[in-house]
């Protein structure tokens, strides 16, 4: 930056002052301006960045879903939880399971028929009473899902996890 001029006569006991600050030109101003800009736009990178490896969706936390206590399940019964899309049978042993009604295939909801096994309406699928495979496109049978019981008592079903056909739950 240019020393500010002095002109012949002119009063300079300001300039020569200690709190003077020699005035900004524009393109001072346009590039301080600039660089302030660039520092900002920096600052709003970085923490966008920093969030990158945080999930936008966290996973459902509790999977489980309780369903009741073991006496809304009478002996040797079928009961369709038409909500969470479920199935729970209990048997005459009063052994306790749970099967999704949700399709193999493309994931519509099998019917249950009257004489136990299920359809789906989609494209024709049908299971076993106990979910296998009778008739296709679906890949695999209805799944089997963990019954256990809630430190309350209620009888809880987790639908992310899959358990082997023939898992009974004794209550
Ligand atoms: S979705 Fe069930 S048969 Fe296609």
């Amino acid at each position: 930056m240019s020393e500010p001029t002095k002109q012949a006569g002119a009063d300079t006991s300001l300039i020569d002052s200690p709190r003077f600050t020699e005035p900004k030109s524009r393109r001072d101003f346009l590039g301080l301006a600039a660089w302030w800009s660039a520092f900002g736009t920096f600052v709003i990178a970085m923490l966008g960045a920093l969030r990158l490896p945080m999930p936008s969706v966290f996973p459902e936390s509790n999977t489980r879903v309780k369903i009741g206590p073991p006496d809304r399940f009478k002996k040797d019964s079928a009961t369709h939880l038409t909500d969470l899309s479920l199935w729970v049978f209990r048997e005459a042993d009063g052994g306790l399971y749970a099967m999704s009604a949700i399709c193999t295939h493309l994931g519509c909801i099998a019917k249950r028929e009257d004489n136990g096994e299920f359809l789906c309406p989609c494209h024709g699928s049908r299971f076993a009473d106990r979910g296998k495979v009778l008739a296709g496109p679906a890949p695999s049978g209805l799944q089997w899902l963990e019954v256990s019981v809630a430190p309350d008592g209620q009888i809880q079903v987790d639908k992310m996890r899959q358990v082997k056909p023939g898992t009974r739950l004794m209550v």
